[in-house]
């Protein structure tokens, strides 16, 4: 390989390994994510003008069409993607990956026939890269509404395991044979797709965060299986970060949640009830307040603190929120945001929306530092939050959510909870938070409701 070739790819690699540890951090994530990308860009144009190979005109111009073609789209949508859609652009641009690693196993086939190791290689790529591309495109749709409810065929459990073992089995049996025969590695490779959407399809559409992680995981693994194959450093880099951090994703949220990755997978939870959209509530009286008197008592507490959760991205308020933070901070209240770990339907989701506004950091606090000042706070304001301040994590061991780690809002004096409706959340549980004593709804569109709470302390 050419040796300026060798140079740019190791430091590709490097850039991977900086950005990625630059996105560890919400002030570092932005460079972080354009250090790889110059990473990424500086490796795809080392391949193609430092290949040291013959390279046809039409090849070049095949490459140039594709790559203007694929920036643009990726431009524009990435431009125009709302941050609560974000989960669903992440599965498409993971099927994507998943299905370039399995067209690199097909197109390869030929040119690697009684080479054994060569062949495991391909086919392991191409299974897994199959199974990601499928599994990703069912998650989108899940995610995007088209697919609105899981589909559980019966022992769906059972039949997956049994087509995800014949389908390995096949392929060590394939390779075994020394077989050359391109129709069975087609027959593989839609076998691999229909495991892919077999998979997917029985998981409960608020269980795909998690899912498109192990799935970006799988893509990762997919594309260092290309770089063994073509022994290209760069490439295997790349996809063993994917793939690792993808595991270590997958494996951190399950944790957040006290669920299992098998629980996720196979335990049918995060099915129709858990979007939210069916489930009432019966458990008791609740208490209604306004925007004036939650005004009162903000302006006049010593300290508040905020429960940001998905409903805040939904109703997209956290500018309104920002603002509310300043004006009480300017009357002499102290404010803080309290962060749980699976707040919002993505990692870091609440952390990047108060970014968006220009929260100060120093304001943000997680859970485990935060929970033992709830005791001394005076307002805790909910904002469109349920499940992370359910405390059915702590009390009811038939929970689905019995042992997750929540916040402990109901140990101060006050609670307000804002959202539109008694509906549940993500787990599609009841909450008794919202009939405990201490506690009083703000019902509304949280922009909506925050906004007049605003306009209320202007006028205070
Ligand atoms: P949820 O439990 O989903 O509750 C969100 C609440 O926001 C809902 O009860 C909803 O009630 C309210 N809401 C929706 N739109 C609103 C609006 N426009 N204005 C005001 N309120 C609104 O959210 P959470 O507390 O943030 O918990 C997150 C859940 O997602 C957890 O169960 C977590 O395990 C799960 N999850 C998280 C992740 C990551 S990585 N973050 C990944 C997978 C799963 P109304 O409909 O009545 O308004």
């Amino acid at each position: 390989m050419d040796f300026t070739l060798s140079i740019i790819y190791l430091i590709a690699s490097i850039t991977f390994v900086i950005g990625l540890k630059m996105l560890g951090h919400p002030e570092t994530a932005r460079r972080g994510n354009l250090v790889a990308a110059a990473g990424m860009t500086l490796a795809i144009l080392g391949t193609i003008f430092l290949f040291d190979g013959e390279v046809s005109t039409k090849v070049y111009a095949l490459i140039g069409i594709a790559i203007v073609i694929g920036t643009i789209i990726g431009w524009m949508v990435a431009k125009k993607v709302a941050m609560t859609k974000m989960p669903e652009l992440v599965s498409m641009f993971n099927g994507m990956g998943g299905a370039s690693a399995a067209l690199i196993g097909l197109i390869e086939f030929p040119h690697y026939t009684g080479h054994p190791l060569q062949i495991s290689v391909i086919l392991a790529g191409m299974i897994i890269g199959s199974i990601s591309f499928a599994g990703s495109i069912i998650a989108w749709s899940k995610l995007n509404g088209t697919m609105r409810k899981p589909i559980r065929l019966p022992k769906y459990n059972i039949l997956n395991n049994v087509i995800i073992l014949a389908i390995i089995a096949y392929a060590v049996y394939f390779v075994y044979s020394g077989s050359d025969n391109y129709l069975l590695v087609f027959a593989i490779f839609g076998a691999a797709l229909l495991y892919g959407i077999l998979f997917v399809i029985p998981i409960g559409g608020a269980d795909m965060p998690v899912v498109i992680s192990l799935l970006n995981s799988f893509t990762g693994l997919a594309a260092a299986f290309g770089g063994f194959l073509y022994d290209n450093m760069v490439m295997l880099t790349g996809g063993i970060l994917v793939g690792s951090a993808g595991t270590i994703l997958t494996f951190a949220m399950c944790k957040a949640m006290n669920r299992p990755l098998s629980n996720v997978i196979f335990g049918a939870f995060g099915g129709e009830s858990a979007t939210g959209e069916s489930g009432s509530t019966t458990g008791g009286s609740i208490k209604k307040t306004n925007p004036s008197d939650t005004a009162i008592l903000m302006n006049y507490a010593n300290k508040v603190i905020i429960v940001p959760g998905y409903g805040l991205a939904v109703a997209q308020a956290q500018h309104v929120i920002h603002e509310l933070e300043e004006l009480l901070v300017s009357r002499g209240v102290e404010v803080k945001y309290a962060i749980h770990p699976v707040a919002g339907r993505m990692p870091g989701h609440m952390n990047v929306l108060l970014a968006e506004s220009n929260v100060d950091y120093d304001r943000l606090s997680e859970m485990e530092d935060i929970n033992p000042e709830f005791a001394n706070t005076d307002v805790v304001l909910v904002v469109g939050a349920n499940d992370v301040v359910n405390p059915a994590a702590h009390n009811d061991p038939s929970s689905p959510i019995y042992g997750m780690p929540i916040l402990d809002v109901e140990n101060a004096k006050t609670i307000i909870i804002n959202k539109r409706s008694m509906k549940p959340g993500y787990a599609g549980i009841e909450n008794e938070l919202f009939f405990n004593q201490k506690t009083s709804m703000l019902f509304g569109d949280a922009k909506d409701a925050l906004t007049k709470v605003l306009s209320e302390l202007k006028n205070m």
